[in-house]
């Protein structure tokens, strides 16, 4: 495969640069883990790149009392910890020179007062210019509804004039489909759907983007893209890593919460969805909803033929003893939480009847991989092999496979002639890999999900009908699992997962190697 030299960058020839409108930022949760590991640091790489707005403020609250001085030095240091890019102290001091914090408790009138304060000083001094606002939602979901409300109350939620005003929604949206209609209806009696950025950062990522070029910019695939081609359909979220110091979370959500409902339900929908008219937030977003819809929710009855939990039990990780889940600290030691869960879903349209999609997603399996395999049927009439019965043909169905990290790429199998005399045929590989074709670094997810917030397109963020046609699906399995006694099946660390995964499995598929 034919890719550009080294000196050619067609990233860099692609790159937007769409304007920004001048912003004040608030973050809620200012100085909290996803600020720290990823929120801080994406707005630093975006200021390296030059891509924030000119005028761009930025201001971080939650309950610590902190100078803005303490906060300064705070982000600085996260950012220097975290940031992809070894920070250049200039545009460092630069974005950070004048940042604010604003302490308090979210229910506390004092905290929006003490942020309206702060906003109205910063819009001073931007003169005639009108500055638009967003608030980022990065704190416990507790807290979601009690914020929305008290922006709403102090009337921040809107400007005067002409400026526009967003709110960015980090996950978890909801933790039960009730809860996620509870949660829509109070976002949106205060703020307007155009308003609201629902997170889901994978949505963010480069090679989650690139599956609409895969699918849409290349006429070669969209033909076979169908149950008369594609036999089974294999999406896998594996991590290696287990819950560190996120108990109090992860107790609460499990895997199918945490990584199920949301990033593997996008992946589904980019995977299925039809072509849209053109890569707008709704036309983006009806097609995924579409998809959804045709996913019928299983009945109590059905979750056990459909769907299978498990808890890694002790085991190794990069060659070092690590603990079972049940022996993890602040994890109860009767936790019936599922560390791993594995799906048969059906997409019950003309497009994709009779096809199975499988997924599967776990902590302290053998490795991190996110990928999408898709297994084609095999071809109608094996003309190889026939004259000599000593060795018959076993072909092996084409396989694609999507790699969305690491190793990035899509790669192809294909059968091929051994070199000789005889006819024998055995599986090769056709790899296109990200980072050798496309020799600039990628952007982290958060500097594009917070770049598209402050522009307003909301292409890459959950629409409220499409995160609970998410929890519709994810519903009633939580629900049957959270009713039905442990102990889980177990799972050792490090491994492919429980052998009760197989069950999902019809006779003619098997689970790929992770
Ligand atoms: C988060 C989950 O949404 O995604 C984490 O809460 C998980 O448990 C993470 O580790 C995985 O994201 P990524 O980008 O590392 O694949």
């Amino acid at each position: 495969m034919s890719t550009p030299g080294p000196d050619e960058n067609p990233l860099v020839e692609g790159l937007e640069r769409l304007p920004v409108h001048p912003t004040s930022l608030v973050i809620f949760g200012g100085l909290g883990d996803l600020a720290k590991r990823k929120l801080l640091p994406a707005l630093y790489n975006l200021a390296h790149e030059g891509a924030l707005p000119e005028r761009f403020h930025l201001v971080g609250t939650s309950r610590s009392e902190m100078t803005d001085e303490e906060f300064r030095k705070e982000a600085a240091e996260a950012i220097r910890e975290h940031s992809r890019r070894e920070p250049d102290e200039t545009v460092l001091e630069a974005l950070l020179a004048d940042v604010r914090w604003v302490a308090g408790t979210f229910d506390s009138a004092s905290v929006y007062e003490g942020i309206a304060k702060v906003l109205g000083e910063f819009d001073e001094g931007a003169g005639a210019l009108t500055l638009n606002r967003a608030f980022y939602l990065s704190t416990a979901p507790d807290f979601f509804p009690v914020i929305v409300e008290q922006l709403g109350a102090h009337g921040l939620h809107e400007l005067p004039d002409e400026g526009e005003v967003r709110i960015i929604i980090e996950k978890p949206f909801g933790t039960t489909l009730a809860s996620a209609i509870d949660l829509n209806q109070k976002v949106l009696s205060v703020f307007s759907e155009q308003q609201v950025f629902r997170i889901d950062h994978y949505l963010g990522k480069e090679t989650v983007q690139n599956m609409l070029a895969f699918r849409f910019a290349n006429r070669m695939f969209e033909p076979v893209w169908n149950r008369d081609h594609i036999q089974s359909v294999q999406i896998t979220a594996s991590e290696d890593i287990g819950i560190g110091s996120r108990a109090g979370y992860y107790d609460q959500a499990g895997a199918l919460r945490d990584l199920v409902q949301n990033h593997m339900m996008q992946l589904l929908c980019l995977l299925c969805m039809e072509p849209p008219i053109d890569l707008g937030a709704d036309e983006v977003r009806n097609e995924k909803v579409k998809v959804l819809k045709a996913i019928r929710p299983p009945a109590p009855d059905e979750v056990d033929q459909m769907a299978v939990r498990a808890q890694y039990a002790k085991g190794s990780a990069g060659g070092e003893d690590v603990p079972g889940y049940l022996d993890e600290a602040d994890v109860p030691a009767d936790s019936n939480t599922e560390t791993y869960a594995a799906l048969r879903l059906h997409v019950q349209n003309w497009r994709w009847a009779g096809v199975p999609f499988y997924l599967r997603t776990g902590k302290r399996l053998a490795r991190k991989v996110t990928e999408i395999a898709v297994t084609l049927k095999p071809v109608p009439h094996v003309a190889f092999g026939g004259s000599d019965p000593a060795h018959p043909t076993t072909l092996m169905p084409n396989q694609l496979v999507l790699t969305m990290q690491p190793n990035e790429g899509v790669s192809l199998s294909l059968g091929a002639k051994i070199p000789g005399t005889r006819m024998r045929i055995r599986p090769v590989q056709m790899d296109f890999q990200y980072g050798t074709a496309f020799v600039s670094q990628s952007p982290e997810a958060y500097e594009r999900l917070i770049m598209d917030a402050m522009r307003g397109d909301a292409t890459l963020f959950t629409r409220n009908d499409e995160a609970e046609a998410q929890w519709r699906i994810c519903d009633p399995i939580v629900s049957t699992w959270e009713a039905t006694p442990g102990p889980l099946p177990q799972y050792e660390a490090g491994s492919q997962g429980p052998v009760e995964a197989a069950s999902l499995l019809r006779e003619i598929d098997s689970w790929r190697r992770i």
